[in-house]
């Protein structure tokens, strides 16, 4: 193909993926609610029209299978997910499964065969919006989903559950939807970069080397509810103020340690009146760092922090972990092919590590794991201006299709 053509193809494409939304305005698509359901849908349309055998897993995921020369030959498994954060851009998770649906649509159309299948994956749980877990649909394919996952409820009290059978999937099936090392050859995902190093370097795309590693805790602070008129101030348990004391120190503390983040993103005061003294505050710490160790540490320094917050005021606190990843190194020899394809497409990659958490975490605990990143404008991502151009999401695909059609298993 010439021109930009695939890279039309593929923006074409997103732009249609990105009508699926649970909201009117803006882009909201959240792990199995009806928006998924819509695009996972449209997503099995067009994989069955370019070719590939498609099926739904156990938690969501939807994988389409392209057969290689040899049928039942090893899967090169390639893709992202396709939930969003509210008000998201397009391109986040969706960027690498149409991505992927694009490549193998070209190998199909001119009748290319591979000496190794390859099936295209759109998993359904990355941005664990909705949940306080996340990664269900790639620890699932990797074999290290516990079925204590799906008894997790939302904030309406719908378990996983519940909405996987409300999906269209079979939540009894989770076992089965394990893939076995032998039936698989490597994980590679393409995704916006979701920072700024590309556009600083006037480059279109970059090879992944390590993800930062992930934790996340729920944080339950427990005053005591009262009249905002008659309680006077030395006499409260006010679990909001001592909650707005706790995100301060979570904020400093993350500041004061290099390259470790913590975000507190999401919180939540009960009864909620203008007139009551919250009694309990809940709220979330996300933190992260490329090392587990330098992590682990400004974890542990906020958690005293937080209890000594609470003992000062009086009042009750919990902390429990919702979620936590390891950093993940990529493969060397994926790195090297991705690389190599990269400058057979005319591009000099940069290598970076990913600040983001991405399917690819979990994946890497079933096989060698690689990404490619695409330039995004302004390194914005989690916001609806997130934007790529043509020109660079043709790139990525020219790079892709290099990369599939020189992989040697
Ligand atoms: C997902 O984008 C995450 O990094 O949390
Ligand atoms: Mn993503
Ligand atoms: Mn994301």
């Amino acid at each position: 193909m010439s021109g930009l053509t695939l890279g039309r193809r593929l923006m074409d494409r997103l732009a249609a993926l990105a009508c699926f939304s649970d909201e009117a305005e803006g882009l909201t698509r959240l792990y199995l609610s009806p928006s998924h359901k819509r695009a996972a849908d449209a997503l099995a349309g067009w994989m069955q029209e370019a070719g590939l055998d498609v099926r739904l897993d156990a938690v969501g995921s939807l994988i389409g299978r392209y057969e290689g020369v040899a049928a039942a030959a090893p899967a090169l498994l390639v893709g992202s997910h396709i939930d969003t954060v509210r008000q998201a851009g397009k391109y986040d998770g969706a960027l690498g499964v149409l991505a992927a649906l694009t490549a193998v649509e070209a190998l199909s159309k001119s009748g290319e065969r591979l000496p190794f299948a390859i099936e295209v994956v759109a998993f359904g749980d990355e941005e664990g919006v909705r949940f306080p877990s996340t990664l269900r649909g790639s620890r699932a394919l990797a074999g290290t989903l516990d079925a204590s996952a799906l008894d997790e409820r939302d904030p309406e009290g719908i378990s996983v559950r519940e909405a996987l059978v409300a999906f269209g999937a079979d939540p009894a099936k989770l076992r089965a939807s394990a893939m076995t090392r032998e039936g698989v050859l490597g994980y590679v995902e393409v995704h916006i970069e979701q920072g700024p190093v590309l556009e600083r370097a006037s480059r279109p795309v970059g090879v992944v080397t390590a993800i930062n590693g992930a934790r996340r805790l729920g944080v339950v602070v427990q005053g005591t509810a009262g009249h905002s008129g008659t309680s006077p101030m030395a006499m409260r348990r006010d679990s909001l103020a001592a909650a707005a004391e706790m995100v301060l120190a979570v904020e400093r503390i993350a500041y004061q340690t290099g390259d470790v983040v913590a975000t507190v993103g999401s919180i939540e005061a009960r009864p909620g009146a203008v007139n009551v003294i919250p009694g309990e505050t809940r709220f979330t710490i996300d933190a992260r760092a490329p090392s587990d160790e330098a992590r682990d540490a400004v974890v542990g320094r906020i958690e005293n922090a937080i209890d000594g917050i609470a003992a000062r005021r009086g009042l009750a606190v919990t902390i429990t972990q919702a979620h936590r990843a390891p950093a993940t190194a990529c493969d060397a020899n994926l790195i090297a092919r991705l690389d190599a394809a990269a400058r057979a497409a005319g591009h000099e990659p940069v290598h970076l590590p990913s600040g983001a958490g991405h399917d690819a975490m979990a994946m890497a605990a079933l096989c060698p794991v690689a990404m490619l990143f695409v330039r995004c404008a302004g390194g914005i991502s989690h916001h609806p201006a997130e934007a790529i151009t043509i020109e660079d999401a043709d790139a990525a695909m020219r790079v892709l299709l290099n990369f599939l059609r020189t992989y040697k298993p």
